[in-house]
């Protein structure tokens, strides 16, 4: 018998958000970029389809209720979450496009179950993330960011024990192991670049097939604690999904190499930002320089790491953050 008479159908989309009208188009249809108010690049390519608009919102609740009612196309940054509920206030709504590749602030189920399509930008931003994730790497190494600051502090150099002061906790790359988790798109572009500076690199990722490494010339590793154990330097590049929200947290920092660095520009949530700054703070985590937190805008001085910011600001570089 054949099995796709057994199976249910699926409901189609007309039923969930209304037949698309197959006639003369009456109005044009609006399309709002929700976070944010520069449609420059959009503006001149749908201006013959579609109303452009902008909402510049951080929530739903900031958004006008014409939008809600009639926009059919949404573009958003990673500034605004559209949960369940946010997805349900929006009547027409077709197609929400994440300009950007992460869609972890989307409610991407309860958007197919609605109808609602969404897309995402795969390739942005790779090079500009994989050389920032270079930049923070070598900054952390090399302390180019220290020293450029004791220099507009004032601090004079005048004999080689003072440099060799000032450079005290500076490393040698070379023969050090970069560990990567995530080999993706962004996290493969940081191992060819790691590589040419002289590190050893390992990486861990799940859902890649057999060989990726020996196309890469990379050493995989199966687990997530081998790699944890291994590297002298992690930097975290995977997706932030269901099941790694805290991946680095008070237990997985205990199965890091003592002193090692780590380097987040993936998603704040990977990383337990309480349990990072009291490794920091007992020195376990030699520094971290991250480049996105999990609660955004990032305020040091504010939230429950509050008490332990003076680690945070001594060994840890804190970048202001790139645009996702
Ligand atoms: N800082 C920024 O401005 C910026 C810009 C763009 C993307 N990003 C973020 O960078 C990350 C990587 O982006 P990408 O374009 O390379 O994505 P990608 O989808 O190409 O790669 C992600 C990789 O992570 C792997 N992965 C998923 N869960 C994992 C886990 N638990 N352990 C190990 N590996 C896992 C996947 O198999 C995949 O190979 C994403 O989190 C993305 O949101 C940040």
């Amino acid at each position: 018998m054949d099995k796709r008479k057994m199976m249910p159908k699926r409901p189609r989309m007309e039923n969930l958000r209304g037949p698309i009208a197959n006639g003369p188009i009456q109005t044009r249809p609006l399309v709002a970029l929700l976070d944010g108010r520069d449609c420059s690049i959009e503006m001149p390519i749908l201006k013959d389809v579609a109303t452009v608009a902008f909402c510049d919102a951080q929530s739903t609740s900031e958004i006008h209720e014409k939008v809600l009612n009639e926009a059919v196309g949404a573009l958003m940054w990673h500034t605004i979450i559209l949960t369940k509920e946010d997805l349900e206030k929006f009547k027409t709504l077709r197609i929400i496009v994440r300009i950007g590749s992460g869609v972890d602030n989307i409610d991407v189920k309860a958007a197919g179950e609605l109808g609602i399509a969404v897309c995402n930008v795969p390739g942005y931003g790779v090079e500009e993330v994989a050389d920032t994730t270079l930049c923070l790497i070598l900054n952390l190494y090399r302390r180019t960011y220290w020293l450029a600051n004791m220099v507009r502090e004032g601090k004079k150099f005048t004999g080689p024990e003072q440099v060799r002061e000032a450079a005290t906790g500076c490393a040698r790359i070379r023969g050090d192991t970069l560990g990567i988790v995530g080999l993706g798109r962004i996290g493969s572009a940081v191992a060819l670049r790691a590589k040419a500076f002289g590190f050893t690199v390992i990486f861990y990722d799940p859902y890649l097939p057999d060989g990726i490494e020996k196309s890469l010339g990379l050493t995989r590793v199966y687990t997530l604690q081998d790699l944890l154990f291994q590297s002298d330097c992690v930097s975290l590049h995977c997706t932030l999904n269901e099941h790694n929200h805290h991946l680095i947290n008070e237990y997985t920092i205990k199965q890091m190499r003592p002193g090692a660095f780590l380097v987040n520009t993936a998603r704040g949530g990977l990383v337990d930002d309480d349990a990072l700054a009291a490794a920091l703070k007992q020195g376990r985590i030699r520094a971290a320089a991250l480049d996105v937190h999990e609660n955004e805008p990032y305020n040091v001085f504010q939230g429950q790491s509050a008490n332990q910011c003076e680690s945070y600001l001594s060994p840890c570089l804190t970048l202001s953050r790139l645009t996702i």
